[in-house]
């Protein structure tokens, strides 16, 4: 017989059928006549309940079923008779696949909290909240492939191993093949790269968009989704050393067309998640409001579906950051009436804090900020006429704070090498960058959605060490 995904069984079973399931345990319970086994296969959150008879099965069998262990099982499907689920499958057959030492084994048959499942990363792959996050992150990147494939755009695998820094941040991580112990150094007493693999100093991604842009000034519109890493020491709940970004890039889009797409692509994908992954959002929605039970009604967030539908249903408010800067300088975020971080006035950049309160408190719904001052953005964004904000755009989300982070690029080559020279972007190292400025250069837009962070949203999680499986962050990353 052939193996039956326990998510087909409790949704297209027929009663009276003999089905093969294979999975993990996860409680065993039972009298003195019958077992009742909960069995999971990760297909989904449901688990399928079987039920053993126990003089036929005996208890050397029996003793073999604990949390953990891994069981072949066949049987037939009847009508439930508990009330807890539709379906249950009679055994008559169970094989013990792996057994598991009920001793040694982390997880128990109870609640744990994220910290210790965090702790225990390697294994959390079998519980119920790590089991829907997974499976929502799923959804999402097929989702994100196929907003895209219907609108025409095409998919560009951009380099990760790269000599640019296309943010300027110098948050790069270095990568070589030079011998640490014995570096190989100039005349000047500097590294020599040139002995390096490449022949010159190489890091890994913080963004895949300047290689976006080429492919962009060719096919019109694309997009890529890949790893990116930044050596940014923020130890924060949303900050990874190695995250996943999404980066369309569009020719002929002005910053209105990019704020457009942004709006349509994050509506796009919660509403899928709604359409689709229903059973997983209703399961992380009853855990988030356990969680939150304790806390005053006023701190509690808003209950996860609501909130995600609440997004779909409001167009987001679009404001420039000067008028953002006016309403925070007149807010009272708190009884004290102060922020944690006073808001300086033109030219700062904005904390967390300041976003999700303009999201949160003032606006009460998503906020698109547009012409930051250019000081404190990235080289590559068109300058304004006022010759001191630029055409960016950051999307800012209740709980998150930004989202998204994107811009109209300069096409111009001289205001770029200009731009370039005040920032001290090294020029000639970028003449493949800028060769796109110099034949036929065309307005053009992009932005970068950090999949963690909409994750993060559509989870209700907190943690952005809790929506990706294998997180990096400072001092984390045994395996
Ligand atoms: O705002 P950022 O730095 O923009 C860029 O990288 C541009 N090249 C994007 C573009 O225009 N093509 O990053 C974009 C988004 C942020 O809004 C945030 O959601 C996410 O990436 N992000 C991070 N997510 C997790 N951990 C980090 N350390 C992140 N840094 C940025
Ligand atoms: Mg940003």
């Amino acid at each position: 017989m052939r193996r039956t995904k326990i998510s087909i069984i409790l949704k297209d079973g027929k009663v009276g059928e003999e089905y093969l399931v294979k999975g993990w345990v996860r409680t065993r319970r039972g009298s003195k006549n019958v077992n009742f086994i909960a069995l999971n296969d990760g297909s989904t959150i449901h688990n399928l309940q079987i039920v053993a008879d126990v003089e036929m099965f005996g208890d050397s069998l029996l003793r073999r079923v604990t949390t953990g262990a891994a069981l072949a099982i066949s049987g037939k499907l009847i009508a439930s008779q508990g009330s807890g689920q539709a379906v249950e499958l009679v055994a008559d057959q169970i094989e013990v696949l792996g057994d598991c030492d009920a001793d040694t084994f982390p997880l128990q048959p109870k609640k744990h909290s994220l910290e210790f499942l965090r702790e225990n990363a390697h294994l959390r792959f079998r519980t119920n909240t790590f089991g829907a996050i997974t499976r929502v992150r799923h959804a999402m990147i097929f989702a994100v492939h196929q907003f895209f494939t219907s609108k025409g755009f095409v998919n560009i695998h951009t380099p990760i191993i790269t000599a640019s820094d296309a943010e300027g941040a110098g948050e790069m991580f270095q990568v070589t093949t030079l011998d640490l112990d014995n570096i190989p150094r100039t005349e000047e007493g500097k590294i020599d790269f040139d002995q390096d693999f490449f022949g010159k100093a190489t890091n890994l991604t913080v963004s895949g968009q300047l290689e976006g842009e080429l492919a962009a000034m060719g096919m019109g519109e694309i997009y890529t989704f890949g790893p990116t890493f930044r050596a940014e020491n923020s130890n924060t709940t949303r900050h990874l050393a190695e995250f996943w970004m999404i980066e369309p890039e569009m020719a002929f889009y002005d910053l209105n067309d990019n704020m457009d797409l942004a709006e349509e692509f994050l509506k796009y994908l919660i509403n899928y998640a709604l359409e689709n992954c229903m059973d997983d959002l209703q399961f992380l929605s009853k855990r988030l409001q356990d969680e939150e039970k304790d806390k005053k009604a006023d701190d509690r967030s808003m209950e996860l579906i609501e909130k995600l539908r609440f997004v779909l249903a409001n167009d987001f408010v679009r404001i420039t950051y000067s008028e953002a800067i006016d309403i925070l300088k007149e807010s009272k975020p708190n009884k004290k009436g102060q922020f944690k971080y006073p808001v300086e006035g033109f030219g700062s950049d904005l904390q967390s804090e300041h976003e999700r309160y303009l999201v949160e408190k003032h606006f009460k719904r998503p906020v698109i900020l547009t012409d930051y001052p250019k000081e404190i953005k990235a080289f590559y964004m068109k300058l304004n006429a006022d010759g001191r904000t630029v055409r960016a755009m950051d999307v800012l989300f209740p709980q998150i704070g930004e989202i998204i982070g994107g811009s109209q690029r300069e096409e111009d080559y001289d205001k770029l090498v200009g731009r370039m020279n005040e920032m001290h972007i090294p020029v000639e190292e970028m003449w493949w960058y800028l060769d796109t400025r110099r034949f036929g250069s065309v307005p053009h837009s992009g932005f970068g959605l950090g999949f963690e962070r909409l994750i993060l949203f559509v989870t209700g999680m907190t943690n952005i060490r809790d929506v990706i499986p294998f997180p990096r962050t400072p001092r984390n990353a045994e395996f």
